[in-house]
């Protein structure tokens, strides 16, 4: 799996450090070479006796000593790839901002290579809005992101910010890494599922979508290479966020706001969700109470996430929308790639049986700028995805 393949892991300060052994003796059996940096804090969790005897490498964690100086320059360059798992919120902050106060840091701001991170941290700390940040500023650096896992924590809770397991880190490395697909490096942004347009504590205006094509889209660009960042509305949708920056979001307002930050730098957008087209104008802070026989919702309009990455788009940059109509599809769906100013408009028709919210299958007709129109058959979802995702990357490469 990794032969004759040189892994430079940096191993910062935290408990999932103990699954960094396991990761190193999968990689060194796999036929790959393994170097290992480590920070001050990551020695009081594994010993570097350990992880030399396992890498059958020194383990270097010594920028300089009295008389010697570590070449991270060298280190760097020596380096397939650098892997920094698990990467501590205190070595994510320091990363983010460039600083330079250890080996690890050194050897990661020298590293001409790709790099990989694997964060572990508290569910808090993995939701805190500083983390979010720092992460996205990694990815703008070009920095792969294996998203930490819901599951128990070193602090006994339940929740977000579990690193993921050496396997899944391994599996991410020779399919991201070592055997890159036809959108390697490429950066896209994918929304999917509905919005809730809150109207007091327990009540909101939402729709019937569940997300199913937009996931099903992003999973496609992981397999194909791309660095994905999925902008997700309420779904329950289940799947495997590996290779990806999940956000969740509520909101209209709120996804655009995460959308207009993670379009700067991607290569493509993706607009899959089905957003409120309208949002109440004031939300109660309590429950409305029923009082007359009727009630009337005063209600504005929406900012159009769609349409303002269309007036923001650069030349270069790919961007996808859906059009769901129950009538006059064709008309609609090119009236929303001239007004959005999209390269692409994915209708799907209410009127197909097995198409749109909620079903496993859908089917659709692809119309893209410049006259071309793709007529599909009814597919699952998984097989729509890959149609869309082909004719992204014949966009992307035209
Ligand atoms: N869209 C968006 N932001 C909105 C509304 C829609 O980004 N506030 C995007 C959707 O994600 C989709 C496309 O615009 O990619 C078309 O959405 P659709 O609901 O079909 O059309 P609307 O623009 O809302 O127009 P209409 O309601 O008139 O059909």
């Amino acid at each position: 799996m990794f032969k004759g393949k040189k892994i430079l892991l940096g191993i910062s300060g935290s408990i999932a450090a103990y699954k960094s052994v396991l990761l190193v003796r999968q990689i060194v059996k796999g036929g790959g070479e393994v170097k290992v940096v480590m920070t001050h804090a990551a020695k009081s969790f594994v010993s570097p006796l350990t992880l030399s005897t396992l890498s059958k490498n020194p383990v270097q964690d010594e920028l300089f000593t009295e008389n010697t100086w570590a070449n991270h320059v060298m280190l760097g360059r020596w380096a397939d790839v650098m892997l920094i798992a698990p990467l501590s919120c205190n070595t994510l902050a320091k990363m983010a901002g460039g600083l330079c106060d250890n080996l690890l840091l050194a050897t990661y701001l020298s590293a001409t290579c790709p790099v990989i991170v694997a964060p572990a941290m508290d569910d808090d700390m993995w939701h805190h809005p500083a983390t979010k940040r720092n992460l996205s500023l990694l990815q703008s650096y070009g920095n792969k992101v294996i998203p930490a896992q819901y599951g128990e924590l070193a602090s006994g809770l339940v929740g977000d910010g579990r690193m993921a397991e050496p396997g899944e880190i391994a599996r991410f490395l020779h399919d991201h890494v070592f055997q890159s697909g036809e959108l390697a490096g490429k950066k896209v942004l994918v929304t999917a599922g509905p919005t809730y347009e809150p109207l007091d504590p327990v009540r909101f205006i939402g729709n019937h979508s569940s997300g199913k094509m937009g996931v099903a889209i992003a999973q496609e660009l992981v397999r194909r290479g791309a660095v994905v960042t999925l902008v997700l509305g309420p779904s329950s949708v289940k799947f495997d966020p590996s290779g990806m920056v999940v956000q969740r979001v509520q909101s209209a307002g709120e996804m655009y706001d995460a959308c207009m930050d993670a379009f700067n730098g991607s290569d493509v957008g993706v607009m899959a969700a089905a957003v409120a087209d309208y949002t109440p104008v004031t939300v109660e802070k309590q429950k409305i109470k029923k009082q007359a026989a009727t009630l009337t919702l005063e209600l504005t309009r929406s900012k159009d996430i769609l349409k303002a990455l269309g007036a923001r788009k650069q030349g270069n940059q790919v961007l996808v929308g859906f059009s769901l109509e129950t009538n006059n599809e064709q008309e609609n769906a090119l009236g929303k790639l001239a007004s959005k100013n999209a390269d692409m408009i994915v209708l799907n028709s209410l009127q197909d049986e097995g198409a749109g919210f909620g079903h496993d299958t859908n089917k659709i007709t692809i119309f893209k700028r410049g006259g071309e129109v793709l007529t599909y058959d009814r597919k699952p979802k998984e097989a729509v995805a890959k149609d869309i995702v082909d004719q992204i990357v014949k966009m992307l490469y035209a």
